[in-house]
Parts: structure tokens; sequence; C-alpha cells
């Protein structure tokens, strides 16, 4: 029986991968490759020495899923699949909810068909919105969303609980994962952002390696020690271990769970800064910005559900976290070639 990955060609999808086939699990990967590249499976291959069995097909085309699942024996499905860059959800939310939601219905339909009832769905704690509490437990209420790609995990999130409500043969894990940075100590693998970064780390190590000038931090007057937001940063190996965990969880038929995945540390932009030029001996140079729209102060989690029921907790510090992303960068300027 396999574990159908969708969106593991992807950056989490793809250090998942890794660590299903180093744990002995059979992986079926299902892509379109909209946001990543064939090549990063490549190099999944090279370190596991496994290969791996991949399908370039949409999660919108019914079709095509049920030629998958006729022809592979699915046992659950790790769905990582979707778009996730918040600014151009804002700008393209029909084509965010067409792609997030109406190819997570389709998915979990013809998943229906084949009976198979198993899914740990990628969720985020941008569901928690500005949390009202700190560290974030898996029992505080979820906040206001402000963006469409933020919305797509909150709906999943309820319709997958539908599900599992109205049929228990149904079960579901999701996993809220914190701030996902690091990359796979080989240097071979990465995160791959297409043009500008949004995001904290791949800005830094596009700085670092000479690609973009000055990292621009969003506002220091926050009510926090250094006036910077605050997040829990985690690295993507141990996320992936977690899924790992997770799939274990799965064949205890749970019914319906929630997991925070992070550190339980919080640290600041300017920490992050301090760590990477630390790690790396390579100096940041960066300008305070105004701050930017929706960022939340503070956002880091208490991961004790997880060590209690998963038998999960992070292994990485920040160090680690950017002497990876470092040497991933370093090795690999311009991310995956095809
Ligand atoms: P990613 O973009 O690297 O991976 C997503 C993958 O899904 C890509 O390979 C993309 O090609 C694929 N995909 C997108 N739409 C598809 C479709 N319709 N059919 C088939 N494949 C499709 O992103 P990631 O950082 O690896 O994130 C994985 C999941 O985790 C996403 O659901 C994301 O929203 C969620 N998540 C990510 C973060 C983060 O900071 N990276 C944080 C919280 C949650
Ligand atoms: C962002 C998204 C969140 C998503 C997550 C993972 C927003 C508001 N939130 O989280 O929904 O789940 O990415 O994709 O976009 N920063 C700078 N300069 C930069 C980039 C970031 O100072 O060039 C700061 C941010 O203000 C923030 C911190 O670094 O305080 C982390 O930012 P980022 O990596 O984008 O993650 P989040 O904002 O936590």
């Amino acid at each position: 029986m396999s574990i159908l990955v969708t969106g593991g060609a992807g950056y989490i999808g793809s250090h998942t991968v890794i660590e299903l086939q180093n744990a002995g699990e059979e992986v079926v990967v299902v892509d379109n490759l909209v946001n990543s590249s064939r090549e990063s499976l490549r190099r999944v291959e090279k370190i596991t020495g496994k290969p791996v069995k991949f399908y370039e097909a949409d999660i919108n085309d019914a079709a095509k899923l049920e030629e998958i699942f006729d022809r592979e024996a699915v046992e659950s499905v790790i769905h990582f699949a979707g778009l996730k860059a918040v600014g151009e959800s804002v700008e393209k939310p029909l084509e965010y909810y067409m792609n997030n939601i109406s190819g997570s219905l389709v998915l979990f339909n013809t998943m229906r068909k084949y009976n198979v009832k198993n899914i740990i769905f990628s969720s985020s704690a941008t569901v928690y919105g500005n949390p009202s509490f700190v560290p974030i437990t898996e029992e505080c209420p979820k906040g206001k969303i402000t963006n469409p790609y933020g919305k797509t995990k909150e709906m999943l999130e309820e319709i997958l609980i539908d599900i599992q409500k109205a049929d228990s043969e149904w079960n579901v894990i999701l996993l809220r994962y914190f701030n996902p940075i690091g990359a796979h100590e080989s240097g071979t693998m990465g995160e791959n952002p297409r043009g500008i970064p949004n995001n904290l780390m791949p800005y830094i190590t596009q700085v670092a390696v000479g690609k973009l000038k000055k990292l621009g931090v969003f506002g220091d007057d926050y009510d926090t020690p250094d006036g910077t937001c605050i997040r829990d940063y985690i690295h993507v190996v141990d996320l992936a271990a977690g899924h790992v965990k997770a799939v274990s969880k799965l064949r205890k038929k749970p019914g319906i769970s929630v997991y925070n995945l992070g550190t339980g540390t919080g640290s600041s932009v300017l920490d992050v800064i301090k760590s990477f030029e630390a790690a790396t001996g390579v100096k940041i140079p960066y300008e305070v910005k105004p701050r930017r729209a929706g960022d939340v102060p503070v956002c880091y989690c208490d991961a004790g559900k997880a060590a209690r029921e998963l038998g999960w907790k992070a292994q990485y510090d920040l160090k680690k976290m950017c002497e990876d992303s470092w040497r991933w960068q370093k090795n690999n300027p311009e991310g995956y070639v095809d």
C-alpha cells in the first residue's frame, strides 16, 4: 500500500518524501509542477537511493486522479498541493479558491470513491489569526484571517471536519505548520521560490548570495523585546519527520486530530538575521521599512500535544536552519534547474 503525496515536488513535500522513503514507506507523488520542478524529485532519488513514482497531474483533474487511484493501491493521502503566496492570493482570489478549494474537493471526492478515507492536511498557523494567547495551543480559538490563501486553509480544515463528522470511517489529521525554513543537510534540496521571495529566510539567503541588495525589515515598533515580529521557525526536515509520525497516528484511526508543528521557540526578525550572520559569516545589510499589512506581532506554538500524542519533537535549532538554508542557496544560486 502507498501513501499518495499531493504537492510532493514542492518544498515541504519533497523533504517529506525523503523521510517517508527512509522510513520504508511506499510513496506516490502527484504534482502539476505549477510551483516546483521535476528536478526536486530526482534529487530525492539521489538522497534515498529509491525511485519516486511520479504523476504530473492537477488535483482538479478528476479523470486523471481516478486513473492514478485505479493504478495505485493508496492507503492514505498527504495533501500538500496548493498555492501559497499570501499577496498573490489577495490579487487573484478566484485562482486561489479554484486551485486550493475546488482542487481539494475533487481530491476528497475521488478518495471517497476509492474508499481511501485517511488524510493528513497541510494547514497553517495562519488559522489562529492574531492569536488570543501565546504560546498557541491547538485549543486557541481561530482568529480573523485577512487573505484568501489563509482562508482556504481555514475552510479546508472545516470541510474535512464536516466530512469526518458525517462519516466516521474518515481519519483526518490537520497539521498546522508554523514557519518552515532550512533545507536538506546535503545542500542539494531546499526552497525554490519563483521571483522575489516574500518570506524572510529565502530573502535573506538571496541577499547573502548577492541576488538581492538589502533586506527590508518590516517594522521595528512592535510590542516585542527588539520591536520586530516574533515567529516560530521550524527546520523543514523536522517538519517532514512530523508527517512520518502523523502517518503512524493515522493508522491508529484517530478520527479527527489537530497538531501544531513548531519548535515552541519564538525568534524575532533581528534574531534570525543575527543567527544567520553568526552561522554563515555572511553579513546581511538591512533597513527598517514600514510594517507589512496583515503581519501579526507574535506567533509561536506550544508543541506539547504533538510530543505527547505523536511522539514528535523538533530537533534542530535556528543556527542549523540558517546553516542548511545557506548551504542550499550557495550551492544552487538559481534553485532547481530542470
Ligand atoms: P510549494 O509551493 O513548494 O509546494 C506545493 C506544491 O503543490 C507545488 O509543488 C505545486 O506545484 C503543487 N500544486 C499546487 N497546486 C496544485 C494542483 N492544483 N495540482 C497538483 N499540484 C499542485 O509549497 P510548500 O511550502 O511546500 O507548502 C506545502 C503545503 O504546506 C501548502 O499547502 C502550503 O499552503 C502549506 N503550508 C506551507 C507553509 C510554508 O511556509 N511553506 C506554511 C504553512 C502551510
Ligand atoms: C507568511 C504568511 C503566512 C504563511 C507563511 C508561510 C503573511 C502576512 N503571512 O507568514 O500566511 O502561512 O508566510 O508561507 O504574509 N519579514 C521581513 N522582511 C521580509 C520578509 C519577512 O521583515 O522581506 C518579516 C515579516 O514581517 C515577519 C517575519 O519576517 O515578521 C516572517 O515573515 P514570513 O517569512 O513572510 O512569514 P509569516 O509572515 O510569518
